[in-house]
């Protein structure tokens, strides 16, 4: 097939079969030289003139980021979650944006699990402890955590990836409850899910597990007011967006014990932490793995660019965010 007349930018070195399926198609592919997220002005810079871009989730693409890139047809985000772009401005100028769903799922929920089992079980902080030479003997008394099996399991965002979390959940005989603005029978079939309230949700769960997408109606969903609501002995997970949890009000409550523990893989201000979140030792926080395994990330690299290049090629790609831009472009995808 002869290559796309296109040149692409790629904003930050990604697994290598996607950088190859984008060379092998395009005439121009130039991918960010340095290990590091580009400074803004660096940003506005190198999607000038592109026809394609792919962007990672630590990269802002608003308004002035898509005026940078006149001409451009895509922005093909290697990431589930698109909160880092500013979706209805690139609709209104007829950039496509996409994301990579469905290939995370399984490497989210696992992470999701061991965040769950490591808060419970007070596994980093007995790993600091037998490190730091104080473990001296079996003690009857030593770091206690939480029971697991059989216990209440909430999922706060029944879609993909909350789904897979509470289906994992089947070899520990546990109760889950979800909360969700839509019924999910297949997890109500599976497991036996119930759909409650999200203060029953609080109220009764062992495990709170975050799961929704971050937008205007999920910033601090969970607040002082959610934290309260929760049982003294139960912990908090998120693997979803920092924003959607108050972390200085979850700072609080894990330092005055409201809660017994938390974990973490986001932040709000990532990669900044809440004054006092590292000091706490009933805090779990992983620097954002969630979709960290070799085999996903090389599934995002090469999803996201199967997403650019099918825009580029006038196609419906297979995870358009804004499918508004099609109707704009009755000969395809934003084509000139
Ligand atoms: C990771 O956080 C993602 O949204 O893919």
């Amino acid at each position: 097939m002869p290559k796309l007349d296109a040149n692409v930018y790629v904003t930050r070195a990604i697994p290598q079969p996607g950088i190859d399926l984008l060379v092998e198609a395009c005439a121009r592919v130039g991918v960010n030289p340095h290990d590091r997220v580009l400074a803004r002005d660096e940003l506005l810079v190198a999607v000038r003139g592109r026809d394609a871009v792919l962007c990672l989730l630590t990269d802002t693409i608003d308004a002035a980021v898509l005026d940078a890139a006149a001409g451009c047809k895509v922005f093909a985000n290697c990431a589930v979650g698109y909160n880092n772009i500013d979706v209805a401005a690139a609709t209104a100028r007829r950039i496509a944006v996409t994301n990579t769903p469905g290939v995370l799922t399984d490497a989210t929920a696992d992470l999701t699990w061991a965040l769950l089992f490591a808060a419970a079980r007070r596994i980093p902080e007995g790993d600091r402890y037998t490190r730091a030479g104080r473990f001296t003997g079996w003690s009857p008394m030593l770091l206690l955590g939480a029971d697991i099996s059989g216990r209440t399991l909430g999922i706060i965002g029944a879609g993909r990836i909350g789904t897979a979390v509470a289906l994992r959940s089947r070899g520990f005989r546990m109760r889950v409850l979800y909360f969700d603005q839509v019924q999910n029978e297949a997890l109500e079939q599976a497991v036996g899910a119930q759909r409650v309230d999200l203060d029953t949700l609080l109220r009764e769960s062992d495990f709170v597990s975050v799961h929704v997408s971050l937008d205007a109606t999920t910033r601090h969903l969970i607040g002082a007011r959610e934290l309260a609501a929760m049982k003294p002995t139960a912990i908090l997970l998120n693997t979803s967006r920092g924003p959607v949890v108050d972390e200085a009000a979850l700072v609080a409550a894990l330092r005055e014990r409201r809660i017994a523990g938390a974990g973490l893989d986001v932040f709000e201000d990532e990669p900044r932490l809440a004054p006092g979140l590292a000091e706490l030792d009933n805090a779990v926080i992983p620097p954002h793995l969630g979709s960290a395994t070799i085999g996903t990330r090389t599934r995002m690299a090469t999803l996201a660019a199967t997403n650019l290049l099918a825009v580029l090629r006038g196609e419906t790609p297979p995870n358009l965010v804004n499918p508004e831009v099609l109707a704009s472009a009755p000969d395809g995808i934003a084509q000139e």
